[in-house]
C-alpha cells in the first residue's frame, strides 16, 4: 500500500492506481466565451441526482479551454461509442483542431450555444450549469439535464490508459 502523505504524492503511481476504475468516454462540448465550439475528451463523468437531474464532470486548470469552461452556461456531453478511439485522442490534443471534421466545422448558431453534439455516439446530454465546484485543481460543472438521447450503440470503455470495447480489448485506433 502507497502511504499518501501530503506534499509528498507519487502522481505517476496514483495515476495508474485510479486506472484501474473502467469509465466511459464522453466528449464534452460548450461555446466559448468567443462563441467558438470547444470541446474535451473526458472521463470524470458522474451522474449525480435524478430529481432534479443533475451530472457532474471536472474539468483540469491547466486545460487551455478551461476560462471558457469556466463560465459556460451551457453545456453538451456525446457519450462515446467503440469505434470513436480516434475522436477521443483528437479531443484530448492541445491546440488540435478539434471540429473541423465535424460538419466541415460549420455549426448553426442553436448548436453553437448549446454545445456540438458528435454524430455516432452512443447517447447525447444537454445541460445548463447548476453549480461550479471547485476542487483542487480541478473544477467541477454540474449540470442540470435540459434534453437528453441515446442510440444503440456500444460504448467505449478507458481504463488503465487504454481505449477498450466493453470485451476489455483495445480499440486504439490504427
Ligand atoms: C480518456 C481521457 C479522459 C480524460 N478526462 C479528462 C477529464 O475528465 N477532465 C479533464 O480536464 N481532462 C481530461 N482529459 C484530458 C483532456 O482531454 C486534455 O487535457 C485536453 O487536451 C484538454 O483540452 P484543451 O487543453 O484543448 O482544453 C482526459 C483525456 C483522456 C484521453
Amino acid at each position: 500500500m502507497c502511504k499518501l502523505r501530503k506534499k509528498n504524492i507519487d502522481i505517476t503511481k496514483l495515476r495508474k492506481t485510479l486506472g484501474y476504475y473502467p469509465t466511459g468516454v464522453s466528449i464534452v462540448t460548450a461555446p466559448g466565451v468567443n462563441g467558438q465550439p470547444i470541446g474535451m475528451t473526458i472521463n470524470s463523468l458522474i451522474s449525480i441526482s435524478l430529481e432534479p437531474p443533475l451530472i457532474g464532470w471536472c474539468v483540469d486548470r491547466r486545460a487551455a479551454s478551461f476560462a471558457d469552461f469556466s463560465q459556460c452556461q451551457n453545456f453538451s456531453i456525446s457519450i462515446l461509442s467503440e469505434d470513436q478511439s480516434e475522436l477521443a485522442r483528437l479531443f484530448a490534443t492541445r491546440g488540435a483542431d478539434k471540429f473541423a471534421g465535424l460538419c466541415a466545422g460549420r455549426f448553426d448558431a442553436g448548436e453553437t450555444q448549446a454545445g456540438v453534439l458528435i454524430p455516432g455516439a452512443c447517447a447525447w446530454i444537454r445541460c445548463s450549469v447548476y453549480r461550479f465546484v471547485p476542487l483542487g485543481d480541478h473544477l467541477m460543472l454540474v449540470g442540470e439535464i435540459t434534453h437528453f438521447q441515446h442510440a444503440d450503440e456500444v460504448p467505449l470503455v478507458f481504463s488503465k490508459g487504454i481505449f477498450r470495447n466493453l470485451a476489455g480489448e483495445n480499440k486504439v485506433a490504427a
